[in-house]
Formats: C-alpha cells, sequence, structure tokens
C-alpha cells in the first residue's frame, strides 16, 4: 500500500502518457530560456542566438509549453515568463532537470524500465556503458551534479534534528555515514558546538566538502573521511547517521552498511537511519531507485529484520520535526 493514491476518475490519461512536455521543459532548462527572459530577452531570434540553438525548432519547444500553461507569447515569437515558467529560474529545479548533469542520467534511466522489470535487475549500465556508481566514477562532471542535486543547492538545507528521542546529552560524535558534502553534519554541528563530527563519503565527494563545512564555521570540528563505507568505518562515535543511503542498496549490501556501523560505535552508540524505511501502512515504491540501483524503501518491519542481522537493535521510530520518518537503533 502506498500513502498518495488518485481516484482514478481524476486521472488524466492522457497528461499520464505525454512524454513531449517533460522532454521540452529539460530541453528549455538545460539552455537556460527562462533565465535569458528573465535577463531581458523576449524574441525566439535573439532567445536561440543566446543559447547557442535553431530558432524554428526552439519556437516550436516553446509553442508546445505555452499551449501546456508554461510560458506565455504574448506578440507572435516573442516570449515570457509567467508562474509556472519561473519554476525554471530555480536553481534546485535547474539541477534536476539539466540534460547535461545528473538530470540527464535520471531523465534518460527511464528508458531501462522496461528491461529492468523484464529482468529484475537495473538495465542503467545498458544506456550509459556502466553501473550508476561506476558511470559517477568515471564522468566527474555528472559526479559533481549528483553532490551538488543531494546538497543544499538541491535539496535544500538539512534539519539538524536527526533524534527521535531528542536526547543529546549523550552525544558528542558523529559520523555521517554517506554524508554527501557534509551539508547535515555542518547543520549539527553548528546546532550544537560541543559535538565533533567525522565525514565518510567517497572520495570525490568528500573532496568537495571543504568550502560548505569551512562556509558554515565548523570546519576545524570535522575530519573528513574519503573511503567505502563497505569497509570498516571510524570506530568509537556515540552516533552513526544513515541519511538516504539505505534506500540506495540491495539487502545484501545494506545489511553490509548496517552492520560496519554496529561495529564502529561503542556499546552504547547509536545508528540513526533517515531516508530509506517507512511506517509499516506507508512503504514508497522508490521506482527511481528501482530504476538506477535496484535499491528500495523498507517498512520499518522489513528494516527490523535487516537491522538484527547486522546486530542493530530498534529503539525508537517517529517522525522528525521536519516530518521525516527515522528510526534509532543500538548495537545488540
Ligand atoms: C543519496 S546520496 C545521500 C547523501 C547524503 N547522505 C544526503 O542525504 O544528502 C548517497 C551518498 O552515498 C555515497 N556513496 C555511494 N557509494 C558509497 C560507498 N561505497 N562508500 C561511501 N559512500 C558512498 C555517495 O557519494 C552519496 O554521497
Amino acid at each position: 500500500m502506498t500513502g498518495n493514491k488518485i481516484p482514478g476518475e481524476l486521472a488524466d490519461f492522457g497528461a499520464l502518457t505525454d512524454l513531449c512536455t517533460p522532454w521540452c521543459i529539460r530541453v528549455v532548462a538545460t539552455l537556460r530560456i527562462a533565465d535569458h527572459i528573465a535577463a531581458g530577452t523576449t524574441t525566439i531570434t535573439t532567445l536561440a542566438e543566446e543559447a547557442g540553438c535553431d530558432a524554428d525548432f526552439l519556437l516550436r519547444v516553446l509553442r508546445h509549453l505555452v499551449g501546456k500553461g508554461v510560458f506565455e507569447e504574448p506578440v507572435s515569437g516573442r516570449f515570457a515568463l509567467n508562474e509556472a515558467a519561473r519554476n525554471l529560474l530555480d536553481p534546485s529545479q535547474q539541477l534536476f532537470l539539466d540534460l547535461t548533469g545528473i538530470g540527464g542520467r535520471i531523465a534518460s534511466a527511464w528508458g531501462s524500465l522496461l528491461s529492468a522489470v523484464r529482468t529484475g535487475a537495473p538495465a542503467y549500465h545498458e544506456l550509459f556503458g556502466l553501473p550508476f556508481w561506476e558511470d559517477l566514477q568515471a564522468h566527474p562532471e555528472i559526479a559533481a551534479s549528483f553532490d551538488a542535486l543531494m546538497g543544499p543547492p538541491g535539496h535544500g538545507t538539512p534539519d539538524p534534528e536527526v533524534l527521535v528521542t531528542g536526547d543529546w546529552q549523550e552525544v558528542k560524535t558523529v559520523v555521517d555515514v554517506g554524508g554527501g558534502t557534509g551539508a547535515l553534519l555542518a547543520e549539527i554541528l553548528r546546532a550544537r558546538p560541543e559535538i565533533y563530527g567525522t565525514l565518510v563519503d567517497l572520495p570525490r565527494t568528500v573532496a568537495r566538502a571543504g568550502s560548505l563545512l569551512q562556509a558554515a564555521g565548523v570546519g576545524e570540528r570535522v575530519r573528513m573521511v574519503g573511503q567505502s563505507f563497505f569497509d570498516p568505518l571510524p570506530a568509537g562515535a556515540d552516533l552513526y547517521l544513515l541519511k538516504s543511503i539505505l534506500n540506495d542498496w540491495p539487502d545484501r549490501e545494506a545489511r553490509l552498511i548496517l552492520g560496519r556501523c554496529a561495529q564502529a560505535a561503542h556499546p552504547g552508540g547509536r545508528v540513526v537511519i533517515l531516508g530509506g524505511v517507512s511506517p509499516d501502512d506507508r512503504a514508497n515504491p522508490e521506482l527511481l531507485m528501482m530504476v538506477l540501483l535496484r535499491s528500495k524503501d523498507r517498512t520499518l518491519t522489513e528494516f527490523r529484520e535487516l537491522a538484527r542481522e547486522a546486530a542493530l537493535e530498534i529503539q525508537a521510530a517517529g517522525r522528525l520535526p521536519s516530518g521525516r520518518f527515522a528510526v534509532e537503533c543500538r548495537p545488540m
């Protein structure tokens, strides 16, 4: 069962089957047409010149979008922003929609869905030559846009309240496992000056974290460790965080990551999972994760079993002030 259901009589089958509009939106996002219009360029010839594209084809794409309620054409061949088109000025939308970055990988990956459903395995490599994480490793510019999409430019500033119990007294050291470029750790350390942090992520991602941590004024309290979370983790911390990690991996790998946290935490330490576990009646189909990585959202019941196999016991589970569902575990 999933959370959001649209009654059948409200489903717009034409809109649901239209592939043209989503691609038109991504093309104008990639060409930054909304930014050019916001800067004062409105005629189709000048827009095409500034974007480096064909004026006639761009005109047809924009007119299609005008028909769908995105952009206006107040005078023939001149375009203006409307409320919907102004979304394209948002940097997080640009990261998600830009076909030259991770947005292009995500959009095109849907083309592998049939193969994935037929075989029960991701077919991302059929399109891009390599599985997802290896593809990012081979394409540093795509990896950089993925890190930006995961970080504040894409997903905003994370909420530092990550404990279901709200009980920070025992926490002096935090390891953010797969912590990206350090946005969550930065917010936790900013909110609690007595805490020290360790950021663990792949070397290429950790290498991008320095400026964010320095700008947050917490650089002196963070140790950065470029390593795989499948290897032994920095040991002895009070709290290990896994935010948006477990839903990237199938059971075998997820169990291994949890096991690394259980081994590294001291006996009274905690492992907190943010994202990837849902209340039993709210499991998310996570189709994008399935297509990219074969991974999935787990119900609390499924997760409890996986955690036990990794020598972790659930202590508390519930909604954080941000609304995110979180699970706190302790080593058994
Ligand atoms: C979905 S992102 C989540 C990032 C961050 N926790 C957040 O919530 O914004 C997954 C993270 O796992 C990292 N990652 C992937 N494979 C890894 C591995 N084998 N070892 C360490 N980190 C890895 C990626 O670089 C990325 O930063």
